[in-house]
C-alpha cells in the first residue's frame, strides 16, 4: 500500500488533476443578493480559500430552479442569472492554482414553509421527527415536471461550465431532491420513477445523462451521495452501495460521500459514535467497502480535523481526497498549514448560547458557520471563540419575524 499525504497531487480523470487532497466540501454560504445571483462577498470568500491552500473548492449548493429555494439567500444560476457576476465567482475560486466546482441542488420537500406553500417531491409525504410543521407537505410531481427539472440540472450544469467553473457536482446527499427520489420512505411512486431501486435511481442516473449530454465527455461531474439516510424505511447502505457501483459505471468523475437528512443529520455528527468521531472520519468505514467496488474517485467528508487523521484516511486507501467543511469557515487557511505542520488540529467548536431551546431555534450549528463565512466576505478572519449571541442577534437583525422558524437541520 502506497503512503499517500494531504499535500500529494490526483488526478480525477484524464483531463483533470488537482494539486492536493484536500476538498472544501459545500456550505451554503447565504451570500446571494435579492436576484440569487452571486455577491462580491462570495467572491472574497473563494479567493480567501483558494489562497489558503485549498486544492478543490465545491461551492455551497446553488438552486436550478428559482421556484424551489432551499434558504432565503441561496444563488440560483439559470437563465435570469447575471452570468459576468458567476465568470467573477469562478475567477476568485481559481487564484493560487486552485480549482472550483459548483454544487447544484433542488430541495424538494426540504424548503422551509415560509418559502414554499407547496413544495415539490417524488411523492405526498411530510418530513416526519417533528418537522412538519416547519415544512409544508409537498405534493407529487408529475413525470413532465420530473423531466424539466432533469433539464434543469443539465441547464444550470452548462452554464456553470461557460461560466469558468472546473466542474459541477450533483447533491444527491442530505434529505434533498435526489436523495428523496432514492429512499424508499420518501418515494413511494409507482410509475418508472419509484419501487425498486433501479427506478428510484432512475432520476440520478438521467439527470447524469443529460448534463453530460449538455457540457460534454471532458467537463468533471462529481455527486455527494449518502452512505444511508439514518431513518427507518430510508436508504439503507447496502442500496448506496449499488447506487455507486451504477454511477461508477456510467463515468461519474467523483464521489463524496457524506449521510444523513434533515430528519437525521448524521452529517455534522448526529448519531456517530463516539469511537468513528475520535477517529475523526465519520464514514470511512462505508469508502472502504465502496472503494472495493468502484475505481471513481472518492472523498470521504465528515469529522476530519487533524492532519494525523487526514494523512491516516488516505493511506489506508479508502478514500482520494479529505472532505472538510466546518473547519474551513474557522480555519481558512487550513490546507497551507495543516500541509505544512503534521500535529496540526483545528478546533471546531460546538456553539451554544448555554439555552438549548434558543440553539435549536437559532440552527446554532449551522448558522454560527455562517456567521463565520460572512466575516470572511467582509475580509475579516474568523474568530473561534465568537460568541454565539452574535449568530443569534444578527439572524434576529436579518430576517426579523423569520428568524426562528426552521429552515433546515
Ligand atoms: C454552514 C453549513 C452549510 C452547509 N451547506 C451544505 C451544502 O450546501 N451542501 C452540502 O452538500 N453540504 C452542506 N453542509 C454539510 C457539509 O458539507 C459537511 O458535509 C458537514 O459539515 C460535515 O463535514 P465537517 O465535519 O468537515 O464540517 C453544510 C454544513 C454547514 C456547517
Amino acid at each position: 500500500m502506497t503512503s499517500l499525504n494531504i499535500g500529494s497531487l490526483v488526478e480525477i480523470n484524464n483531463d483533470f488533476t488537482v494539486k492536493n487532497r484536500l476538498f472544501k466540501s459545500a456550505m451554503s454560504e447565504q451570500l446571494g443578493d435579492k436576484y440569487h445571483n452571486p455577491t462580491t462577498g462570495l467572491f472574497q470568500v473563494y479567493k480567501t480559500w483558494a489562497e489558503g491552500g485549498i486544492g478543490l473548492s465545491v461551492t455551497g449548493n446553488v438552486m436550478i430552479d428559482r421556484t424551489a429555494l432551499g434558504e432565503p439567500k441561496n444563488v440560483v444560476l439559470d437563465e435570469q442569472s447575471d452570468l459576468s457576476l458567476f465568470e467573477q465567482w469562478a475567477k476568485a475560486g481559481k487564484v493560487n492554482n486552485s480549482k472550483i466546482w459548483m454544487q447544484l441542488n433542488h430541495p424538494g420537500k426540504q424548503i422551509p414553509s415560509f418559502l414554499s406553500k407547496e413544495p415539490v417531491a417524488p411523492s405526498a409525504i411530510s418530513l416526519g421527527k417533528g418537522l412538519d410543521k416547519a415544512f409544508n407537505k409537498p405534493r407529487a410531481l408529475t413525470e413532465p415536471e420530473i423531466i424539466a427539472i432533469i433539464d434543469k440540472f443539465a441547464t444550470s450544469a452548462k452554464f456553470a461550465k461557460d461560466a469558468g467553473f472546473d466542474g459541477v457536482q450533483i447533491h444527491g446527499a442530505h434529505g434533498y431532491l435526489v436523495s428523496q427520489f432514492l429512499s424508499a420512505r420518501h418515494n413511494k411512486r409507482e410509475d418508472k420513477w419509484g419501487g425498486s431501486l433501479e427506478n428510484r435511481m432512475r432520476f440520478v442516473v438521467e439527470l447524469y445523462d443529460a448534463m453530460r449530454s449538455k457540457v460534454g465527455s471532458e467537463f468533471p461531474i462529481g455527486i455527494k451521495l449518502n452512505s444511508a439516510d439514518y431513518m427507518k424505511g430510508g436508504f439503507t447502505p447496502e442500496e448506496s452501495m449499488q447506487v455507486i457501483k451504477k454511477l461508477g459505471d456510467i463515468g461519474i468523475d467523483l464521489i463524496e460521500i457524506s449521510g444523513g437528512t434533515y430528519e437525521s443529520p448524521s452529517m455534522v455528527g448526529h448519531k456517530i459514535k463516539d469511537s468513528t468521531k475520535a477517529r475523526e472520519a465519520y464514514f470511512l468505514d462505508y469508502a472502504e467497502q465502496a472503494r472495493s467496488i468502484v475505481s471513481t474517485k472518492l472523498v470521504v467528508t465528515g469529522g476530519f480535523r487533524s492532519t494525523k487523521a487526514m494523512n491516516n484516511a488516505l493511506a489506508s486507501g479508502a478514500t482520494d481526497m479529505v472532505g472538510l467543511a466546518r473547519p474551513l469557515a474557522i480555519y481558512p487557511h487550513l490546507p497551507n498549514q495543516a500541509m505544512q505542520d503534521e500535529l496540526f488540529t483545528a478546533f471546531v467548536p460546538t456553539p451554544t448560547t448555554g439555552l438549548r431551546g434558543v440553539d435549536k431555534m437559532a440552527m446554532l450549528s449551522i448558522t454560527w458557520f455562517e456567521t463565520q463565512i460572512a466575516r470572511i466576505a467582509k475580509g475579516k478572519s474568523p474568530k473561534s471563540d465568537l460568541s454565539a449571541w452574535v449568530t443569534v442577534i444578527g439572524i434576529m437583525k436579518d430576517m426579523g419575524r423569520q428568524a426562528f422558524k426552521p429552515r433546515r437541520a
